[in-house]
């Protein structure tokens, strides 16, 4: 059996975890990951169920049965990942429909996954059924994202064609919008539901006065996504006040989806 601390996966989420915390996305607790892991990878490392002890979930989510997620946990810092990974994250396998998970490795000072669960795992859910290989979930309080949401609208396709005016990639990176959730009680299931619903047409949803959750295949291209909206919000935010005096007009967006073959979501150019 290999030492799990040498595993890929394991080796890519410290880094996201730490990168994401320099970046000042992951104030304090701020935030959390999960990764879909796949079962054969994970049985190099780990004898497979060993179960060290069951949470319930509160939710039931019947298309992720059995599936195993490395997730961080609840009140855990992302800058401490890298120091105890053991302690700051989890494996767990869903069971019971969704309604158990089993904690195979982590949480090793009796602590539990993120309390944002419900909007990952329902958010997974909603994301395998639009790409089957979608393996991220990714949240966390970008600054300039939120405090677009105290000064702009929260209408999604107004939203959506600010971010792609502020910066040229942005209708490359991220063609299918931003989908936004006005405040509502972070951590619970309702929250999760509405925010895996939003999940069904866009990688990218945003949190009102919270912040923002990405999905993606991997590690690198759910921080990229994130990464590419925060830079839009922080052009807008250094903008918005001034007198704005030339911008990326609807022509060049069409131009920009003819030249790198995307498909903005459509009715959001005009
Ligand atoms: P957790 O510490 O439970 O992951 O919560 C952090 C957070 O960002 C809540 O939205
Ligand atoms: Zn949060």
């Amino acid at each position: 059996m290999k030492s799990i601390m040498n595993a890929p996966f394991m080796a890519e989420m410290i880094r996201t975890a730490t990168n994401m915390y320099a970046h000042g996305w992951d104030e304090r607790n701020g935030g959390n990951i999960s990764m879909l892991l796949d079962e054969a990878e994970l049985k190099e490392y780990l004898t497979i169920p060993a179960i060290v002890r069951t949470i319930p979930t509160g939710f039931t989510a019947p298309e992720l049965d059995g599936k195993l997620f490395l997730v961080t946990g609840t009140g855990k810092y992302f800058k401490n990942v890298q120091y105890d990974p053991k302690k700051n994250l989890g494996i767990v396998r869903l069971a019971e429909n969704g309604a158990e998970a089993e904690v195979l490795w982590g949480f090793s000072d009796g602590g539990r996954f993120t309390s944002e669960f419900p909007a990952h795992m329902m958010s997974h859910a909603a994301r395998l059924a639009a790409d089957p290989e979608n393996r991220v979930i990714m949240h966390c309080h970008p600054n300039n994202l939120i405090a677009m949401t105290y000064v702009h609208t929260l209408d999604e396709r107004e939203f959506t064609r600010t971010l792609w005016r502020m910066e040229t990639e942005c209708i490359v990176v991220f063609p299918d919008g931003v989908n936004v959730l006005p405040w509502m009680l972070c951590g619970t299931n309702e929250i999760g539901e509405a925010t895996a619903k939003k999940m069904e047409t866009a990688r990218l949803v945003v949190w009102a006065q919270h912040g923002i959750y990405g999905a993606g295949r991997d590690l690198d291209e759910t921080f990229g996504l994130i990464e590419t909206a925060e830079k839009a919000a922080e052009i807008y935010m250094k903008t918005a006040h001034l007198p704005i005096l030339n911008t990326i007009t609807d022509e060049a967006l069409h131009q920009l989806e003819a030249r790198f073959g995307v498909k903005a979501r459509e009715g959001y150019l005009d």
